[in-house]
């Protein structure tokens, strides 16, 4: 998969302003994620609108892009199946587990997981980094001048700006650190907490990726 071609001033095309995350992050995350599958650019909007409406819709919208990203999904996957081409959605239709093809059903699974887990969360990830060097720009010019700090800045942005929040279901009553769960309870780990540091909390600009000296 080729994603060097897809750069900000392709999709931004030439203008002096942009809403980055209308103009650049979601269209870009789309095109890499079209792009592995198989696909080209051309149905990017509509799946564009797919993914915010099953992500931040109300109850109709979210059942609607359900199905719409279930039947793309499923039309993807039964063309793979009739005619193999060097794309992921082929590496899935192929694969095996346990010595057994994989079923329609998990196809659908992988495809789906694949777009709700790859989308939101790198396209949250580009705006949180693009508005911190918007707002810092000698740390733009240091990462400029200095392009092997790129990797160490990365890490740190995915610290500072954790966007996913971890949910599981208590399985049985405890009590933990003097909190009390139920059976059933949702618990919600809050990453953008957790990876907080002491010093530096979780506080934008007070990210410490100019301090370090390599990526981990
Ligand atoms: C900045 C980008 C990303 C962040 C911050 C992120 C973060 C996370 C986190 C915290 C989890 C654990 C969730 C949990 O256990 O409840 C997770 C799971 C996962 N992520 Fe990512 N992720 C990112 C990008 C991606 C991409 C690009 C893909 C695939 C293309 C991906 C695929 C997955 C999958 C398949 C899981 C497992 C889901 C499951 O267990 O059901 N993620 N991610």
């Amino acid at each position: 998969m080729d994603v060097q071609e897809t750069t900000a001033s392709d999709l931004i095309a030439r203008s002096t302003r942009c809403d980055v995350m209308k103009d650049f992050a979601l269209p870009f995350t789309v095109k890499v994620y079209l792009g592995s599958m198989g696909l080209s650019n051309s149905g990017s909007d509509q799946l564009i609108g797919w993914v915010s409406d099953l992500l931040h819709g109300n109850d109709v919208k979210r059942t609607e892009a359900a199905q719409s990203i279930v039947s793309f999904i499923d039309e993807l996957a039964a063309s793979r199946r009739k005619q193999s081409a060097a794309d992921f959605t082929t590496y899935i239709v192929q694969a095996q587990v346990q010595g057994r093809c994989v079923t329609d059903e998990e196809v659908r699974g992988i495809g789906v997981l694949f777009l709700i887990t790859g989308l939101d969360t790198v396209a949250a990830a580009l705006g949180f980094d693009l508005a911190y060097l918007a707002r810092n720009p000698e740390d733009q010019e240091s990462l400029r001048r200095e392009p092997t700090r790129i990797a160490i800045a990365v890490e740190e942005f995915l610290r500072a700006y954790s966007t996913v929040q971890i949910i599981r279901v208590a399985t049985k009553d405890v009590d933990f650190e003097g909190v009390s769960m139920r059976k059933g309870d949702f618990v919600s780990c809050a990453t953008m907490m957790l990876t907080a540091t002491p010093q530096n909390s979780c506080a934008p600009t007070q990210s410490t990726w100019r301090d370090r000296t390599t990526a981990t």
